[in-house]
């Protein structure tokens, strides 16, 4: 019976391929050649089969499956094998051998100043609050006494989201990438009762060209705290100690008469560095209409409200004088901080 004689053959010079192969890319290519269903060689054993006589059929037949079960199962045993990681295969892993470094990550230069601003902050009994980027304009624009032929709302100044995904909203109206972390200051006093004392650091979106001092898409600490009797002195001081927090006793500050509709009075203010005066945001009272839009009774709480620009303060701290520099993931800036 040559056909038997046939199958030995297969049988062991497939067993030795498997014992040969020494990745789970050699086993794989063992098992196209021996095992595989379109032209693997038992493929043609098997349509050899046909050619046994009727008396041979059942002893023929039954060691073509002895044959294949055999080849399959050592194949899958030495696949095992093969992927079980080097240290558990022992004998070709060296443990002496010196490692190599593992270069460690860290935090990008911005998420670093977010998560101090938020420290800083925390200590003086400021929670963190979060909101979306994706906005609508009762929470970016109208809640916040923006009224609708307000220049901040034209269509040129903002990154208005396209109307399909508007009209996917349960609510409707257009959206857009919120320009300012003002809003969060809307969804905060909408879901809680003063006192509130909170900040809410994020990204804005605003189609600025870009510059070294100006990107479309920049980071904001916004700070809200209302309650009975809520000063403007209150608001300098907390403004100030943040200051001389993050960059020493020596750090001043100063309020520049301004205008923002959702504050009233409304200021600019700078900071003072060495021998520079830096904008680094707005602040003020919180206006009265603000306070309506959300429930809050103004002749029962006052608040102060401030908008600082995180990137500048990183900036001064380092030195950095392109904002670009943020955005660029060159490895060579990110590994300096
Ligand atoms: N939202 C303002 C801006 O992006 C900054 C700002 C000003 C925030 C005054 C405030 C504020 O909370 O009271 O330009």
């Amino acid at each position: 019976m040559d056909l038997i004689a046939l199958f030995d053959d297969y049988e062991s010079a497939a067993i030795a391929a498997i014992e040969q192969a020494d990745s789970a890319a050699a086993i794989e290519e063992v098992r196209i050649l021996y095992l595989g269903k379109k032209k693997g060689r038992l493929k043609d054993l098997q349509s050899s089969l046909s050619k046994a006589t009727p008396e041979e059929r059942p002893v023929v037949g039954k060691r073509f499956n002895e044959v294949k079960n055999r080849v399959s199962q050592r194949l899958d045993e030495r696949k095992v094998q093969l992927a079980a990681p080097v240290a558990a295969r022992g004998a070709d892993f060296d443990v002496t051998l010196p490692g190599t470094k593992i270069e460690m990550g860290r935090p990008h230069p911005i998420t670093q100043t977010i998560i101090e601003f938020k420290d800083l902050m925390g200590r003086f009994g400021f929670s963190v609050v979060d909101g979306p980027e994706i906005e609508d304009e009762w929470h970016n624009f109208d809640a916040l006494n923006i009224p609708l032929e307000h220049p901040a709302r034209d269509p040129l100044d903002n990154f208005y989201l396209a109307a399909a995904s508007a009209n996917s909203d349960a609510k409707g109206g257009p959206r857009l990438l919120r320009s300012q972390t003002s809003t969060v200051q809307i969804r905060t006093m909408e879901h809680t009762q003063p006192p509130v004392r909170v900040v809410s650091l994020g990204r804005v979106y605003r189609p600025d060209t870009i510059d070294k001092t100006h990107s479309c898409m920049f980071h904001q600490m916004e700070g809200l705290m209302v309650g009975e009797s809520v000063t403007m002195a209150q608001l300098k001081t907390v403004l100030l100690m943040f200051a001389q927090a993050y960059l020493g006793d020596d750090v001043d500050i100063r309020f520049r008469p301004s205008f923002f509709p959702f504050t009233e009075p409304s200021v600019e203010v700078d900071m003072k560095w060495g021998d520079d005066w830096l904008e680094v945001g707005g602040a003020g009272m919180v206006d009265p209409n603000v306070l309506r839009a959300v429930n809050y009774d103004p002749e029962q709480v006052t608040g102060f409200a401030f908008g600082l620009g995180i990137e500048r303060f990183c900036m001064k701290r380092h030195e950095i004088d392109d904002i670009r520099r943020f955005y660029e993931n060159d490895i060579r800036f990110l590994s300096q901080f």
